[in-house]
């Protein structure tokens, strides 16, 4: 399954992220691939307002895993970026994957082994505001996220 979207300012990216949260379950894993800057954590900041999360979502780059509780879900945040050399990769990222959450997941290459049933979003810079969002899977349980992205098409 591979649905694609043009977004053409940063709150377009939020609000499909915004939207798309309705369809997430608890356990769902995304991850997150793009260029430097192409709007990832942009989109998970939607993704969280989606979900109710109250306060600010902010790049974990610094903290590999960012937890909030506050929303209808909870919701972890995983910025695998520095653990490239493969550092200390044991701070609880298998518990909070397929947990009793949502796991989005940015450089997800870097921790690959611990990433089983993924629904792939790929962020692609376009021109300095328009991105080309594509989700893709081939796990049949995100049919229903797949439904929803349809929906959304016609609601953008
Ligand atoms: N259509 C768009 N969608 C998302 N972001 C956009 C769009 N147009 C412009 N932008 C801008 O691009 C930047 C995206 O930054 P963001 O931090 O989300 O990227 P990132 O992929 O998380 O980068 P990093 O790899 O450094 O973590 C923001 O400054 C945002 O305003
Ligand atoms: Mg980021």
């Amino acid at each position: 399954m591979i649905i694609k979207f043009i977004t053409n300012s940063a709150d377009k990216t939020q609000l499909l992220a915004n939207k798309l949260a309705s369809a997430l379950e608890k356990g769902d894993v995304l991850t997150l691939d793009g260029d430097l800057g192409a709007g990832k954590t942009t989109f998970v900041q939607g993704l969280g307002r989606g979900l109710g999360i109250k306060g600010n979502i902010n790049s974990p780059t610094f903290n590999i895993l960012k937890c909030y509780f506050n929303g209808k879900l909870p919701l972890y945040h995983i910025d695998a970026y520095r653990l490239e050399d493969h550092v200390n990769t044991d701070i609880g990222l298998e518990e909070v994957i397929e947990g009793d959450g949502i796991a989005v997941i940015e450089w997800p290459k870097f921790i690959q082994e611990m990433i089983f049933e993924p629904l792939e979003v790929s962020i692609k810079i376009v021109s300095e505001k328009e991105r080309e969002i594509s989700f893709q899977s081939d796990y049949i349980k995100y049919q229903r996220v797949f439904d929803r992205l349809k929906e959304i098409k016609d609601e953008l």
